[in-house]
């Protein structure tokens, strides 16, 4: 097992989905875990704290939005003075407008934008600086999307296009992964790594009620979030130490080449 042992992890998006599963596998590996959300996280506190009796970490949650780059410098003050530390950021947290080019509003653009990349930009540079700078470690795991590479991939059933999404996601989304190769780069030094996960179709909120074309999907079935919360921990353990600025895809194979 990747053992994360007193580690401090921040997790955006905790609330459900994929950050939940995520927060969930990095308790089990012993770290501390920090649960951030515009919404409540009390259930997914409340599920590592019920059935993890071996839990060796703390769990604490933080209701802010993170669009706001204010809270997001308040939130790395208070994990540091309660933990001492902060090891580990998970950039989970995510909006995803569908509406096509012609549709999609000035309000879904900012939201999208703001949100999955700005949002994450300044969850990285306030981790980073001074914190993880002057640790000389740390992890930063950004989730990004496959359709940030593929430009949001088409899927078409029954002749109609379904489950596509939108020009603000997947501009937002290839912003993350340079992001994070830009990071990378410049950190590297200081001893800590960067990494991009590229979800395919995960089973969500995001995708509830979405019709996937799954019948071209090497694996064929929708992931679940487990699946990618297992890349996580991999990002977040030492078997990753001399990996950074790659993108993981965790597709079913949707996405090869
Ligand atoms: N589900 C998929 O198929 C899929 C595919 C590729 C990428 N992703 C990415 O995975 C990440 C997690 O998504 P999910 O599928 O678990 O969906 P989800 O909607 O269940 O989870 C997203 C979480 O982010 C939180 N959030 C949204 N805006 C926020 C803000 N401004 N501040 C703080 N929290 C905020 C939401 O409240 C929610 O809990 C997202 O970045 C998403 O783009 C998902």
């Amino acid at each position: 097992m990747a053992s994360l042992q007193g580690k401090v992890a921040i997790i955006t998006g905790a609330s459900r989905g994929i950050g939940a599963a995520s927060a969930r596998a990095l308790a089990k590996e012993g770290a501390h875990v920090v649960l951030v959300d515009i919404l409540d996280c009390h259930e997914t506190a409340s599920l590592i704290e019920s059935t993890q009796a071996n839990v060796r970490g703390d769990v604490m949650s933080v209701c802010i939005d993170i669009q706001d780059r204010g809270v997001i410098q308040q939130l790395m003050k208070d994990v540091y003075s309660r933990f001492g530390s902060i090891d580990i950021v998970v950039n989970n947290a995510g909006t995803c407008s569908r509406l096509d080019l012609e549709d999609i509003t000035e309000e879904m653009w900012a939201r999208d934008i703001n949100t999955n990349l700005r949002g994450t930009f300044f969850m990285t540079k306030e981790a980073i600086y001074p914190y993880m700078k002057d640790q000389g470690s740390g992890k930063i795991i950004n989730v990004s999307s496959i359709s940030g590479i593929m430009g949001g991939p088409l899927s078409f059933h029954d002749g109609k296009k379904s489950a596509r999404s939108g020009p603000a996601y997947a501009a937002s989304k290839g912003g993350v992964i340079a992001l994070t190769k830009w990071v990378a780069k410049e950190v590297g030094a200081l001893g800590i790594t960067c990494n991009s996960i590229a979800p395919g179709p995960i089973k969500t909120e995001i995708t509830k009620d979405l019709d996937y074309p799954l019948s071209n999907q090497v694996i064929n079935r929708m992931g679940d979030p487990e699946d990618i919360a297992g890349a996580v921990v991999y990002f977040a353990s030492s078997y990753s130490d001399y990996v950074t600025g790659e993108v993981l895809k965790v597709c079913g194979g949707s996405a090869i080449g």
